[in-house]
């Protein structure tokens, strides 16, 4: 990396290129990016299917979309932006928010592409650590708030770990944030919440025009191949956020899937459904074995290996399950098809009778 032939930003180099989840063999069960398991709905199909004009630029500003999103959330379409993926518009927020010697400030261990957002920014990464429960600490969050911060970000339910915020220990946050200073509660899994106290940051935005909300149609929705997330929050705020955009990054039939699968409430409930309930199940069979199995109110279980999270791994692997290994800190195992959960289930097994000490003891 170092020898590159050409002068490069250093704090670009230090970094590593997002890493994807690992391609699973035919034979294994990718239960690596907390994708849907499930083939695409067919009415979402034909409505890609149905774009041929693509010679043309897509609508930039992703119009139609926008305006469904707004109608959705009783919001004018000046108060949604489009981005390709959530993760696209985590960028162009970063962009617009912070610079060098600014801090963005997150918990950690969360989303693994927040680190590379700050540095492409120019930004400082400031993490506050979890919780011993693996989930965030909003309080250590607001005091790490120093006169440079420029952003926060919290979320909620928790990628990698699974815990999610409450409304109402979010609200006390958000009364300790200055009010000029801004908050994105990233809630890429919020489909899978099932608990009722959880936050749903949308029904603050009239109280924090300083409150960003990002969510996405990669995961409950099942649109992961085609890019399509969004923000709601301040009309001007998301202008500014709009400005950082890559143009034309959200193709036509990005568009014309994720209006067609706003159409299908009730296909997308049923299939969450069955992902939450198999998760609890998951969660519940593992604890048993002895794992200690953050609460998860998101679409993945985290096992927490410590040390031996890239032993654990290769006996997953081994038996045909590809997870999402951190090493040094543990698992993420998305929640797939049916048809997944016993190989996983005898393969965490096998894993925790190799490294017993991983057990929860009865003192904890
Ligand atoms: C917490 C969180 N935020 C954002 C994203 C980005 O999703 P996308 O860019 O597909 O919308 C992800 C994807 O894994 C995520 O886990």
């Amino acid at each position: 990396m170092t020898d590159a032939p050409v002068q490069l930003r250093p704090e670009i180099l230090a970094q590593r290129a997002y890493q994807q989840g690992k391609p699973a063999a035919p034979t294994a069960f990718k239960l690596s990016s907390n994708e849907l398991p499930f083939q695409p709905l067919e009415a979402v199909l034909e409505a890609v299917n149905g774009v041929s004009g693509f010679n043309r630029y897509p609508d930039a500003r992703a119009t139609a979309v926008r305006e469904a999103l707004g109608a959705h959330y009783g919001l004018p379409a000046e108060q949604v932006l489009i981005g390709a993926g959530s993760v696209s518009l985590l960028y162009q927020a970063a962009q617009a928010a912070a610079g060098a010697g600014d801090e963005i400030l997150y918990p950690w261990r969360s989303f693994e592409a927040y680190p590379g957002i700050v540095t492409v920014a120019g930004a400082t990464s400031v993490q506050v650590p979890l919780k011993a429960d693996a989930s965030i600490d909003l309080d250590g969050l607001a005091d790490a708030i120093t006169e440079r911060t420029r952003m926060v970000v919290v979320c909620t339910p928790n990628n990698p770990t699974g815990p999610a915020v409450r409304q109402d220990d979010f609200e006390r946050f958000m009364e300790r944030v200055p009010s000029n200073l801004l908050v994105i509660a990233d809630e890429a899994y919020i489909e899978f919440v099932t608990d009722p106290a959880v936050l749903n940051a949308t029904r603050l935005l009239r109280d924090y025009p300083n409150l960003v909300v990002a969510r996405t149609f990669s995961k409950a929705y099942g649109l992961a191949g085609l890019r399509v997330g969004y923000m709601l929050g301040n009309a001007q705020v998301l202008q500014a956020f709009a400005t950082t955009a890559i143009p034309f990054t959200i193709s036509e039939q990005a568009q014309a899937a994720t209006l067609a699968v706003m159409q299908e409430a009730d296909a997308i409930r049923e299939r969450v459904n069955e992902i939450t309930a198999r998760r609890d199940e998951v969660r519940r069979a593992l604890i048993d074995q002895g794992w200690r199995v953050p609460e998860t109110q998101a679409n993945f279980v985290w096992l927490p290996a410590g040390e031996q999270t890239e032993g654990v791994n290769e006996i997953l692997l081994e038996g045909g399950i590809v997870a999402r290994a951190f090493p040094g800190h543990g698992l993420r195992v998305s929640i797939g098809e049916e048809a997944s959960v016993s190989p996983l289930l005898a393969a965490c097994w096998q894993a925790i009778e190799r490294y017993p000490y991983l057990r929860q003891t009865d003192a904890e």
